[in-house]
């Protein structure tokens, strides 16, 4: 069950190759009942440190250390296994480090990684390479805490089991670097490659990720998630979730996600702005029959595609939503949970990329796509519900890209470098503009007829 036949992307050919990850040496069967342990957040939140972090090979104050060749352990609960604090170093190689124990607060270690396998905190500083990190009934392989703490991690394994047991998380504005990274979590809630609060930052190159947990996403932002040849796989989550005015930047990624939409970009409290998404060279498979490829709630955002292929199982190639995901991370709900809640606003930029599905908003919410450099879309613009604020959607065209118009569509602002339009196929559908926008000028307010038998007319 563990391999995943990916097709590698388009320029290498359709070759189909089997996805190596720690779930195929592990005992899945007997972590079974640590994976179905759900992640209890219904307590008090400490939103400061309350545990010492503590583990029984302890390095503060600069005692820099360099453990090679090893097995680590660690079984008591809210504790870790390596602890390195107050600007000291820490070379790891060729170390195996095994973790048990729970953890009896998860804001403690969401926040501050109490009871992770490996903790990196305060102006330190960890170079972590061959190792092969696991962790049992609910424990985060590597945590990085604090500005300026930095951890590299190549060539390494992390398997977990248990529930909020992350791969690689940063919180406190903490950095994590990795490159040759295989990682598989079977809980809920853990994903591959996390930040937390006020942020952290992620860089991750050539390497593998595979989760199967509800709320587990290989990538969640909360600061800066940066991803270069990753192939990942998601069973019951989207490749991405992130919270806010985030920043998320792949580069040659191949990601299949199994629940909600293929990515998840939204905000958990009042509307926020700045949320960045862009995939180069990539390809986005959301396998869910009702995930639409990208997805947008309660959120002001600037998305672009270059060269990257998005497939959608459902045909939603983008929902604009005035929506979130809740602490259950496997539904969307509104202002019935959230009294703050907006429309979503997202820019789409697409560039040399071929795409399909329709884009879809709810309650309000506005897109504003824009076809560059040899793109084409084949959709339409769909309002998704029949609530009082109507969608807005904005369309640019430049001359080397086309529409092709799948089912009649409204627009407020209708834009193309071809003044002919010759860059709309319309299939004999409509496509309304509004006349009265000064942006639509150059149409004057004219009923103008379309490839395939179809007009562009004013509302
Ligand atoms: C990091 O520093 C903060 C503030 O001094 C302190 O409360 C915390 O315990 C430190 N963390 C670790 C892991 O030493
Ligand atoms: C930290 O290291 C410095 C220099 O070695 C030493 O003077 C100081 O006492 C140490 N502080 C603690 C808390 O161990
Ligand atoms: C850890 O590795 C770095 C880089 O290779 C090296 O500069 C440093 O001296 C090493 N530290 C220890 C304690 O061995
Ligand atoms: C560790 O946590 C588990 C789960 O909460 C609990 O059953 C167990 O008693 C704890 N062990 C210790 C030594 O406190
Ligand atoms: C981790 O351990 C497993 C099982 O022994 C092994 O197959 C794998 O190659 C190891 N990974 C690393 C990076 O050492
Ligand atoms: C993280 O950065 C913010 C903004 O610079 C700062 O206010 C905060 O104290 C930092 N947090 C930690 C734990 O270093
Ligand atoms: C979206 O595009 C419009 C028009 O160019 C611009 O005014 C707005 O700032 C953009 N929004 C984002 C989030 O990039
Ligand atoms: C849209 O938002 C509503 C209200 O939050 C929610 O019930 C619905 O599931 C959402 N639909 C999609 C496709 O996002
Ligand atoms: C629709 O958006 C408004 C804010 O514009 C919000 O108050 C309302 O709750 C939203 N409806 C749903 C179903 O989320």
């Amino acid at each position: 069950m563990a391999r995943f036949n990916l097709l590698l992307h388009a320029s290498l050919s359709a070759a189909s190759v089997s996805i190596i990850d720690p779930s195929d040496y592990a005992d899945l069967a007997g972590d079974a009942s640590d994976n179905a342990i759900k992640a209890v957040y219904d307590i008090e939140p400490t939103l400061y440190q309350t545990n010492a972090i503590l583990g029984p090979y302890f390095y503060d104050n600069g005692t820099d250390v360099s453990i090679d060749h090893t097995t680590l352990t660690n079984s008591e609960n809210d504790t870790s296994v390596i602890v390195v604090t107050d600007s000291t170093q820490l070379n790891l190689s060729y170390v195996d480090v095994v973790k048990y124990g729970y953890c009896s607060n998860l804001y403690q270690s969401s926040f501050y990684g109490l009871n992770a396998a490996v903790n990196v905190a305060n102006g330190s500083t960890a170079y972590i390479d061959h190792a092969n990190i696991t962790t049992h009934n609910g424990a985060a392989n590597v945590y990085s805490f604090g500005d300026n703490t930095v951890v590299h991690v190549s060539n390494t394994d992390l398997y977990s089991s248990g529930p909020v047991a992350h791969g690689l998380y940063a919180g406190g504005n903490g950095t994590v670097y990795a490159s040759n990274v295989r990682h598989f979590s079977g809980g809920n809630r853990c994903s591959s490659f996390s930040g937390d609060t006020p942020a952290g930052y992620i860089y991750v190159d050539d390497s593998i990720a595979h989760t199967t947990g509800v709320g587990s996403a290989l990538f969640y932002a909360l600061g800066e998630v940066h991803a270069t040849n990753v192939v990942g796989v998601t069973e019951q989550a989207p490749a991405l979730f992130a919270d806010g005015g985030q920043t998320a930047v792949f580069n040659n990624v191949d990601f299949t996600a199994h629940l909600l939409a293929g990515t998840v970009f939204f905000s958990s409290s009042s509307r926020l702005s700045g949320a960045t998404l862009s995939f180069t060279n990539s390809r986005l498979t959301a396998a869910g029959s009702t995930s639409a490829a990208l997805w947008f709630g309660n959120i002001i955002a600037a998305a672009s595609l270059t060269a990257t292929e998005v497939n959608s199982a459902s045909g939603t190639l983008l929902v604009a939503n005035s929506s979130q995901v809740t602490q259950e991370f496997s539904y969307f709900a509104g202002g019935e949970q959230n009294s703050a809640i907006q429309p979503a606003q997202v820019n789409l930029t697409v560039a040399e990329s071929s795409l399909a599905g329709d884009i879809v908003a709810f309650n309000g919410s506005s897109v504003r796509l824009a076809l560059t450099r040899g793109s084409t879309w084949r959709g339409a613009f769909v309002d998704g519900d029949d609530a009082a604020a109507a969608p807005e959607f904005d369309v640019f065209l430049d001359a080397s890209s086309a529409w092709e118009v799948t089912g009649d569509s409204a627009v407020g602002v209708l834009a193309s470098d071809d003044v002919e339009l010759r860059n709309v196929r319309s299939a004999g559908f409509s496509v309304a503009y509004d006349g009265s926008l000064p942006a639509n000028a150059w149409l004057n307010g004219e009923t103008k007829a379309l490839e395939g038998g179809g007009v562009a007319r004013p509302l």
